[in-house]
């Protein structure tokens, strides 16, 4: 199969993400069949669907007489067969547990036809593990969009131990077609490429907090004043939810063991159901609106802490071949909304500051998240700083 046969498209589950990929595909001239559970969560994902395309048609992203076009390519279903049968791709957005993923990708498998690639959305799971459940293990891939999927132009295409090339590259085609920057994630590793960076991140901030070196808003008040980032990251984990992030720290901790040792910072606040946004209550009181960071706080937690743990997380990501410094920062620039990458940031900085600073942090806590990875030690005892020199994670002419 190539990207321009495609025509059909199932998505699988209409939720959060399900519904902004199937109109997002639609967007891109796809037929859609959308399933879920029951006709009234569809009914609501239609309707979510078109307050959305209203929304950019009122912006001018879309032209006014596009809204029914696009609508008019999205079919809803409860029958996953109704959608399967004719799909040349499907895209699975159901919730993140593992039994129930095997079970709809093992039907899919009996239902699509056989060029069909079947790609899931997860954010944690291992896509060689769903892909064991059916009976074309190459064509089973991962195709990771950041929320929501109708306004973040970046999508992680991973692939599987059995994933062939032939579908990573139609995948990330396809994933272009329908207005996404592609980033590839080459080996099926927990936390793929941006979460990866941004687990290492949490850690550092949370544990800084934990050992009471920081307080929250002085953390987020140095990374959203001084680093530029879009939120603090306090105020990010609030907006994800405590709870979800629980489940990505155990999964990371699971996969990297001490490098990745999740942080007990949040967990008397998940026992009182106090997850963030959602329930008002997290690390910030959000029932008065979102958080006030205080300007005057910025620069009281050192910013290059941050950096230095991003950076020594993409030079694991590269050492591993898990992912290209270009794709790394792009992932970070688009998915988390940080100025600058860590791989530039790692060659502005110099490698050797990185470094020293990491020995220095290693050598203070003894955690093994601050050991240096093999690469940079590698880079910097060949001289490669960095800008300064030249070559760094880049070349520099
Ligand atoms: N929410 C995010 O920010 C985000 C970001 C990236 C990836 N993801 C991943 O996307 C997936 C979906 O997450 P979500 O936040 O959209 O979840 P959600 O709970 O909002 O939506 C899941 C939908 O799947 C439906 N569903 C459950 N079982 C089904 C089945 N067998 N067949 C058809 N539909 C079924 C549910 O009724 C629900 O509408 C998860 O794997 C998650 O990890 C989520």
């Amino acid at each position: 199969m190539k990207v321009e046969d495609i025509k059909n498209i199932a998505v699988i589950g209409s939720g959060t993400m399900g519904h902004g990929i199937a109109q997002i595909a639609a967007t891109a001239g796809y037929n859609v069949t959308m399933v879920d559970v029951n006709n009234e969560i569809l009914a609501r994902a239609i309707e979510k669907i078109k307050w959305s395309l209203e929304k950019l048609a009122e912006k001018r992203r879309i032209k006014p007489e596009d809204v029914s076009l696009i609508l008019s390519r999205i079919k809803t279903t409860t029958r996953l067969e109704d959608a399967a049968e004719s799909a040349d791709v499907a895209i699975e957005a159901i919730p993140e547990k593992i039994e129930l993923k095997k079970e709809l990708f093992a039907r899919l498998d009996q239902l699509a036809s056989k060029h069909a690639i079947l790609a899931t959305n997860t954010s944690s799971l291992s896509i060689t593990e769903i892909s064991r459940s059916t009976s074309r293990p190459d064509k089973i891939v991962g195709m990771h969009f950041f929320n929501p999927p109708q306004l973040m132009s970046l999508c992680e295409v991973i692939k599987g131990q059995f994933t062939s090339d032939e579908t990573l590259s139609i995948t990330a085609e396809l994933a272009k077609k329908m207005g996404k920057t592609v980033i590839i994630c080459k080996k099926d590793v927990r936390g793929f490429i941006v979460n990866r960076v941004l687990g290492a991140v949490f850690n550092e901030v949370f544990w800084t907090v934990y050992r009471k070196e920081s307080t929250i808003e002085e953390v987020d008040a140095s990374v959203k004043y001084k680093a530029g980032f879009p939120m603090g990251i306090f105020e990010l984990a609030d907006y994800v939810g405590l709870d979800v992030l629980a489940n990505v720290a155990k999964v990371m901790y699971e996969a990297y063991g001490e490098r990745m040792k999740p942080c007990p910072l949040a967990t008397s606040l998940l026992n009182e159901g106090k997850l963030g946004q959602k329930t008002s209550q997290g690390f910030y009181d959000w029932s008065i609106g979102r958080p006030r960071i205080k300007f005057t706080l910025a620069g009281k937690y050192d910013i290059n802490r941050v950096y230095t743990v991003a950076v020594n997380e993409a030079a694991w990501l590269i050492h591993e071949d898990v992912a290209d410094p270009v794709d790394i920062d792009t992932g970070m620039k688009l998915g988390a909304g940080w100025p600058s990458g860590p791989c530039e940031l790692g060659d502005r900085l110099g490698l050797d500051v990185v470094l020293g600073k990491l020995r220095d942090m290693y050598s203070k806590y003894g955690e093994e998240m601050y050991r240096p990875c093999p690469l940079l030690e590698d880079y910097v005892g060949k001289g490669r700083l960095g800008k300064k020199t030249g070559q760094g994670f880049y070349i520099y002419k």
